[in-house]
C-alpha cells in the first residue's frame, strides 16, 4: 500500500490532535507536514499542543510544524477556548519547547503542492485562512494540489458558533468562500448532520477507551475532556470528533456509507448568517463544486481510532498530567 502524501492544516485543539494521531501513526499516511492557522486557541498554545502530540505518537522531531496566518483574511479573531480550553486538557511536555520551522506554512503548502503536483492531499480542520493565501499567492497552487479534505459547514442543518454557522467557516467566511470557488477538488465532512449523529463518542465509549490505560488513551482521554465538558453542557452526549474524522475518511474511504455531490457556497455579507454554508443538492440548476459526506460507519469509525490509541507507544519525552490515575 502507498502511504497518502498529506499535510494537516490545523488549529491544533482536542480533536485536532486526534486528527494528527492518525496522520503520525496511520500506515496509510504521510505526512509531511503540520500547518497551523488562527482559530481554536492562541498560537503559541497550538504550538503547545502540536508538540504534545508529535511525543504521545514518538515522533516529536520528526514532522516539521509550519506557523501559518495569524487572524482571519477579513475579520477579526475568533477563539474557540471556551470550547476547549487551553486543547489539552493541562498537559505539559518535560524539558524545552522544541523547535518550529522557519518556513511560513503558506509557503510549506506551496512547496508541498508543487513537489507532489496532483498528489498532495491536504486534511483543512481549521478556518481556512491558508489555503485562501497559498491559492491567492500561487495561481499553480490549486492545480498543484490533489485535494482538499475540509472539515467545516453544515449540510442543511444547524451551526455550532451560531444557529446558521459552524465555527471553522464562521471565523473566515471569506477564505472559505474564495476556496469553494477556487476550482480544488474537495471532500466535505460536515457538523451537521454528519459529525452529530455519526462522530460522538458517549461515555460509555470514552470508558473503554479509558480502560485500554495506554499512554495514547491516556493522551486522548485528558485532551478530549475540556471539550467533553462543554459538549454535554450544549446537549451533545459525547465528544465530538469532526478533525479526527477527516483525516479517517481520506486515509481509509470504506468508511464512507453515502456521498454526493454539492454546490458550496459560504456566506460573508450578512451578520446574520456570517460563515452560513449553503449546500444545494442539484435540484437548483447550480454546478457542485465539493462532494459532501452525508453518512459514515460509526462502529468502525470508532474501533479505528479507539484501535490506534491501544497501540502502546512510548512518548518522545516526559508529559507531565499522562501518569496512571
Ligand atoms: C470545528 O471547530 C473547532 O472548534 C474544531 O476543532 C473543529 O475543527 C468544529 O466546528
Ligand atoms: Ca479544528
Amino acid at each position: 500500500m502507498t502511504a497518502v502524501p498529506l499535510v494537516i492544516d490545523t488549529d491544533t485543539a482536542q480533536d485536532d490532535c486526534v486528527a494528527l494521531l492518525a496522520g503520525l501513526l496511520d500506515p496509510a499516511a504521510d505526512l509531511r507536514a503540520i500547518t497551523m492557522v488562527a482559530g481554536n486557541v492562541g498560537f503559541d498554545q497550538q504550538v503547545r499542543n502540536a508538540h504534545l502530540t508529535l511525543a504521545a505518537a514518538g515522533r516529536l522531531g520528526e514532522v516539521p510544524i509550519h506557523l501559518g496566518c495569524r487572524r482571519p483574511l477579513v475579520r477579526e479573531w475568533v477563539s474557540a477556548e471556551n470550547v476547549h480550553g487551553d486543547g489539552s486538557g493541562g498537559l505539559a511536555l518535560a524539558g524545552d519547547e522544541p523547535g518550529v520551522s522557519e518556513e511560513h506554512a503558506v509557503d510549506a503548502l506551496i512547496r508541498l503542492a508543487a513537489d507532489a503536483p496532483g498528489e498532495l492531499q491536504i486534511v483543512c480542520i481549521g478556518p481556512l485562512t491558508n489555503i485562501a493565501t497559498a491559492l491567492v499567492k500561487d495561481p499553480d497552487f490549486v492545480r498543484n494540489v490533489g485535494s482538499l479534505w475540509i472539515m467545516g459547514g453544515s449540510n442543511n442543518g444547524r451551526g455550532n458558533i451560531t444557529a446558521a454557522a459552524e465555527y471553522n467557516f464562521y471565523v473566515d467566511p471569506e477564505a472559505a468562500k474564495a476556496v469553494f470557488s477556487a476550482g480544488f477538488t474537495i471532500t466535505v465532512v460536515p457538523w451537521d448532520p454528519l459529525t452529530l449523529r455519526d462522530a460522538v463518542f458517549g461515555r460509555e465509549r470514552l470508558a473503554q477507551i479509558a480502560e485500554v490505560d495506554t499512554p495514547l488513551a491516556r493522551f486522548f482521554t485528558r485532551i478530549v475532556s475540556a471539550t467533553l465538558a462543554f459538549d454535554e453542557s450544549v446537549g451533545i452526549p459525547g465528544s465530538t470528533h469532526p478533525d479526527s474524522l477527516t483525516a479517517a475518511v481520506l486515509l481509509h474511504p470504506e468508511l464512507v456509507l453515502a456521498a454526493g455531490d454539492y454546490a458550496v457556497d459560504i456566506e460573508t455579507g450578512s451578520e446574520l448568517t456570517r460563515g452560513y454554508s449553503a449546500m444545494s443538492w442539484g435540484v437548483h440548476g447550480l454546478t457542485p463544486n465539493a462532494r459532501v459526506i452525508e453518512r459514515i460507519d460509526s462502529d468502525a469509525f470508532f474501533a479505528y481510532i479507539s484501535g490506534m490509541l491501544a497501540c502502546s507507544i512510548t512518548p518522545s519525552r516526559e508529559i507531565a498530567g499522562l501518569e496512571r490515575a
